[in-house]
């Protein structure tokens, strides 16, 4: 695989924000979910601990707990920087403040770095890249994208977007996928062209509200479900 680990800026979003960025309910928690892009993320390791099935998959699970551990502690002053340099761009409610941001983030990644070799021995994070997905057909209840497709619209394509979703509802019954604006807080240019095409395809997609929000203006996901009787 050709992925560096020095492109990559990982920041991790902690088992809570999934939870409300996703709306998942006690019985959404039971089902056996897959997380594509979860990078740093401390959903798989909170889950997994309180029993729950989660799989999550992404290309810097091809290094080990050191490696990325120096490349969050490497990039983190310069994301937060950034951040506080773009700070209107965000909602400061819930994380009310760019140091409160710092901390939170930090805790979710430290949730990750501490079990990601136990978790990696039990193929809860499986190293690779999407389009493609190595698990069979319908091995999970529910796929999550969080921060990867459509918030990288202008550095990934539209068959990209399509391809990757078709990979999802493959091994997938359902698929949500939040945010659905870009990097600079505009609705992805792709949304209305990936909706139409999945519906072609027999599926649901609908856009809901959820009760998180920080970039601003983001608080819809994608809901992706087969149509009852067809696919
Ligand atoms: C902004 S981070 C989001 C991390 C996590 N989902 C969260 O919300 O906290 C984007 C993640 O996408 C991963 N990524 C990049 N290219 C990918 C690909 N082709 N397939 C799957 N994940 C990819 C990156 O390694 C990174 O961990």
């Amino acid at each position: 695989m050709g992925f560096t680990l020095d492109k990559v800026v990982p920041w991790g979003r902690s088992f809570n924000e999934y939870v409300r960025m996703f709306d998942l309910s006690e019985v959404d928690l039971k089902k056996r979910i897959l997380g594509c892009g979860d990078g740093p993320a401390g959903f798989n390791a909170m889950l997994s601990h309180a029993g729950g099935s989660v799989v999550s998959f992404d290309p810097i699970y091809v290094f080990n707990t050191a490696q990325i551990r120096k490349r969050v502690s490497d990039t983190y002053d310069a994301v937060i920087k950034q951040i506080r340099l773009n700070q209107a761009d965000y909602l400061w409610d819930t994380i009310t403040s760019v140091e409160d941001l710092g901390c939170t983030r930090m805790s979710a990644m430290d949730s990750f770095l501490a079990d990601f070799e136990t978790g990696k021995i039990e193929g809860r994070y499986v190293a690779g890249e999407l389009p493609s997905l190595p698990f069979q057909n319908e091995s999970f209840d529910l796929a999550l994208s969080s921060h990867f497709l459509f918030l990288y619209s202008d550095h990934l394509t539209a068959e990209f977007h399509l391809q990757a979703l078709q990979e999802m509802l493959r091994v997938a019954k359902e698929v949500r996928v939040f945010p659905i604006l870009t990097l600079d807080g505009k609705l992805s240019q792709y949304l209305d062209l990936v909706i139409a095409d999945i519906k072609r395809q027999g599926y649901s997609a609908e856009l809901k509200s959820v009760a998180y929000e920080f970039q601003r203006g983001g608080n819809q996901m994608l809901v992706i479900k087969p149509v009852a009787g067809m696919n």
